[in-house]
């Protein structure tokens, strides 16, 4: 992805020595720092970090400067461009991972009315097939909420030919996913009639998320902005509280991809402060940050 006509090495290379550090901190940051930290960010994710998320990069960052042993910013900056291993801990580090279970409710009430209940009754007598992608699922809580409204939407889960491709750039949060273990107190976040589906594992204050359930999600590491790996279309897709990390051109971008990776009559699922502006040919509002893919 690229940003203007620098690269990140030109960034750094173009920094200049020490402009605008601040002496107070326990590593030398200065604005060209957080440029060229920002300008990898975008590259590397397409996350357009603004001037109001320095404190943050220096925080979250400050942790991998300690682990590495470096003094400041600037050695960072080097130690980045030149290991392509650390790029992988720099975008877990400044990814923002906030989720919970049934977060923005009302998309689990339209998918299990208009997907899951219509899936079930119009295979009731035959083998059915459904692909649900959460595109930045973070630590698995929304591909498992989707999970625990299919099973108790679908009671012949078995039958069918059902699955939930759970993607996230964060190799951390996609580890902890997979294991589908939670605090528990997570369990305030889920409405009773599926609390069934989340049981004490015996050790430590932690949940497990049912067995079949989990089954049906499949966790991989995928970076949006690169190419995606799979041929198939899918009956919904959930991109919630990603794409306000992106600028307009990416999230434009990525809004067309999602179109064409969706059946006719599919639905896209975005967050609520994502709402998409222009024209996006292919798809309708239908509900408050539902779109459906026209047939
Ligand atoms: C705030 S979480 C949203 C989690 C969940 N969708 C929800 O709404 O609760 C945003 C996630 O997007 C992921 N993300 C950011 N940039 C990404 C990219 N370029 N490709 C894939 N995932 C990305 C982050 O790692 C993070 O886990």
């Amino acid at each position: 992805m690229a940003l203007g006509t620098h690269s990140a090495a030109a960034a750094f290379a173009n920094s200049g020595p020490a402009a605008g550090v601040e002496s107070d901190r326990e590593f030398a940051f200065s604005d060209a720092d957080f440029r060229g930290l920002a300008q990898v960010a975008y590259e590397q994710a397409g996350i357009a970090l603004s001037d109001s998320k320095r404190n943050l990069v220096y925080s979250r960052l400050s942790r991998r400067l300690r682990a590495l042993g470096l003094s400041t910013f600037r050695e960072y900056r080097e130690f980045l461009a030149e290991n392509m291993a650390e790029r992988e801990s720099f975008i877990n580090a400044i990814s923002t991972n906030l989720t919970k279970f049934f977060r923005e409710s009302h998309h689990f009430d339209h998918l299990r009315s208009e997907v899951v209940a219509k899936f079930a009754k119009a295979n009731a007598a035959s083998l059915g097939r459904m692909r649900v992608w959460s595109a930045g699922c973070s630590s698995g809580e929304e591909p498992y909420t989707i999970a625990v409204v299919i099973k108790k939407e679908i009671r012949d889960l078995e039958r069918h030919d059902i699955r939930i491709l759970a993607t996230d750039i964060d190799t951390e949060v996609i580890g902890r996913g997979a294991r589908g273990e939670y605090p528990g107190n997570s369990v305030d976040d889920i409405p009773r009639p599926y609390q069934e589906y989340f049981t004490p594992t015996g050790t430590g204050d932690t949940l497990a998320v049912d067995r079949q359930a989990r089954a049906l999600v499949a966790f991989k590491r995928l970076n949006l902005m690169e190419q995606w790996p799979f041929k198939g279309v899918f009956d919904a897709i959930f991109c919630r509280n990603v794409m306000i990390y992106f600028d307009g051109p990416t999230k434009a971008k990525l809004i067309q991809r999602y179109t064409e990776k969706l059946k006719p009559g599919g639905f896209l699922y975005i967050g609520h402060s994502e709402s998409l502006n222009g024209s996006h040919p292919g798809l309708s509002l239908v509900g408050r940050t539902i779109y459906r893919r026209e047939a």
